[in-house]
């Protein structure tokens, strides 16, 4: 089980309104007493902040709205005193605008190579307002920019914010620079690294121009480059990244062999088929990729049935455990995306504890646990630089963790946290929900517990009504009502449910029970 940490807005030691270090480790107990075993904390390092420190500066360095370096060391002894392993995010596609290679680049002559770091190319005399290439960024227009202070200027390709030059992992110094972040990581004593957009690093050679297999448009919609993206994209998941994975497993192992001490990475990857995802967690790859399936489903036991089928059976032949994730700094919370609300609730606490059961690792987000729906943020609050819709700030609101109005305890009394929290959270805090029978974080911490009695690495998916998902692990069945009439249950004994039951399962609820073998009924 791991916990994923948002820094900026999991708790505020200072009162500067921003979350830090400190402020992590004076709360780790809130993740024993959840009964986690690791956070992933995204990123800390030193950073303008464009995109939520996914723009780092410096790799090697934390940055000071997060504290120092001496703050992330205690973090991690408080951590590793209370059995957390502890993730740090490694963001290897791109650096921000200024990290010193990127400004050492600017300051240096088209073809130097300083600007071989990234990719740069010179303007078309004869159209130089005109991209290199037709390829967008994920966060909306083209991936090419002219930076404001290159006096050459010259294109460079960002596959996110123009903020967020790509690194050209075709350059050896560029893979050298990683190891040696690594390395500085590992020597501190981390456990492992969540690896960001790690099917981004090497682009097509040529960097062609993106075809459309179904003669569609490019439109410059951030949600169509994705989609599209997955599917027909030459920048992403070429088969160059691999080789990247390999090395960097070596690294680890080599640091596991020495410390005794198990170091790990778990990727952010999107290939569109089961395939591609399986190449990532080869035996000397990534120990674990995520699986993004459950979050991209929508509420319905047909999708869930899917999900559950597809990614067991992509990984029955490689032999790598699933993951499972709801939740992230990324995609608004469940409880909204299933229709927000008491429905949403009962809904998202009931695919929380399907999730829950199955083998292998699930990621929770901070706040998943109190049943935090996705915050409206209003517009002169927003930060993220992503272009559509909304963006992503609803599911980054610091955490309420006790008290009646903002800041909730996040930060100290009087100060402003860096995204306002709702005035109706109060019944939603850490100190509100713990100790009350039926509350999100109780059913959280019940679950938690009992999974870990749960055994069996696989799955079988029972006949049951269309609208219900039904799943045997060992000897436990887990019945999930989508539907909107109440079912029948096996016979057996209810270890925990998202809703109360009586002889029946109630729509919009999941209960986990333990029943004879099928065979000897
Ligand atoms: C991270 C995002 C980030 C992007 C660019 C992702 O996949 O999770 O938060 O904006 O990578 O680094």
């Amino acid at each position: 089980m791991v916990y994923q940490i948002y820094p900026r807005s999991f708790a505020d030691s200072d009162g500067d309104g921003m979350g830090d270090l400190s402020g992590i480790t004076s709360r780790l107990s809130h993740l024993v007493d959840l009964g986690v075993d690791a956070l992933w904390l995204s990123p800390f390092f030193r950073s303008p902040q464009k995109d939520g420190g996914y723009d780092v500066a410096d790799y090697c360095d934390v940055d000071p709205l997060f504290g120092t370096l001496a703050d992330c060391d205690a973090l991690m002894a408080r951590a590793h005193e209370l059995g957390l392993k502890v993730i740090v995010d490694l963001v290897p596609n791109h650096t921000s605008d200024e990290h010193a290679w990127f400004r050492a680049a600017l300051a240096s002559a088209p073809g130097s190579p300083e600007r071989a770091r990234y990719i740069f190319r010179e303007p078309d005399a004869a159209a130089p307002g005109v991209p290199p290439n037709n390829w967008l960024s994920v966060f909306g227009g083209s991936a090419w920019a002219k930076h404001p202070d290159d006096p050459h200027g010259e294109w460079y390709f960002h596959l996110f914010d123009a903020s967020q030059p790509d690194l050209d992992w075709r350059n050896p110094e560029v893979a050298d620079m990683f190891d040696d972040v690594l390395r500085f990581w590992l020597e501190r004593g981390v456990d492992g690294f969540r690896v960001d957009v790690a099917h981004g690093l090497f682009k097509a050679d040529g960097m062609p121009d993106q075809v459309m297999s179904d003669g569609g448009e490019l439109t410059s919609e951030p949600s169509d480059m994705v989609r599209r993206g997955l599917t027909e994209a030459p920048m992403w998941d070429q088969p160059e990244v691999h080789e990247v994975y390999r090395r960097w497993r070596k690294i680890l192992e080599s640091y596991t062999a020495e410390s005794g001490v198990e170091r790990m990475m778990v990727a952010e990857a999107m290939p569109l088929t089961a395939a591609g995802m399986a190449r990532y967690v080869r035996a000397d790859e990534f120990q674990q990729a995520f699986n993004f399936a459950f979050q991209w489903a929508d509420w319905g036991a047909p999708q869930f049935r899917r999900v559950i089928s597809e990614t067991m059976e992509a990984l029955r032949t490689i032999g790598s455990p699933p993951t499972w994730v709801l939740d992230n700094h990324d995609q608004p919370r469940h409880v909204t995306r299933y229709g927000g609300g008491p429905l949403g609730l009962a809904r998202a606490r009931a695919a929380t504890l399907l999730m829950l059961a199955l083998p292998g690792s699930a990621y929770l987000y901070q706040g998943e646990e109190l049943g935090l729906p996705e915050a409206e943020v209003a517009p002169e609050f927003r930060q993220d630089p992503r272009t559509d819709r909304v963006g992503r700030d609803g599911c980054r609101v610091p955490i309420p963790w006790s008290g009646s109005a903002s800041p909730y305890g996040f930060g100290p009394e009087g100060s402003t946290p860096w995204l306002p929290q709702p005035e109706d959270w109060a019944p939603l805090t850490v100190e509100a929900e713990s100790g009350v029978e039926g509350s999100t974080l109780e059913l959280y911490r019940s679950a938690l517990a009992a999974r870990r009695s749960l055994s069996g690495d696989d799955v079988e998916l029972l006949d049951a009504p269309y609208e219900v998902v039904a799943v045997r692990r060992g000897e436990v069945e887990i019945w999930l009502n989508a539907g909107a009439e109440p079912v029948p249950l096996p016979e057996g004994s209810v270890i925990l449910s998202s809703e109360p039951l009586a002889d029946v399962l109630p729509p919009d609820a999941c209960a986990w029970l333990r029943v004879q073998s099928r065979a000897s009924l």
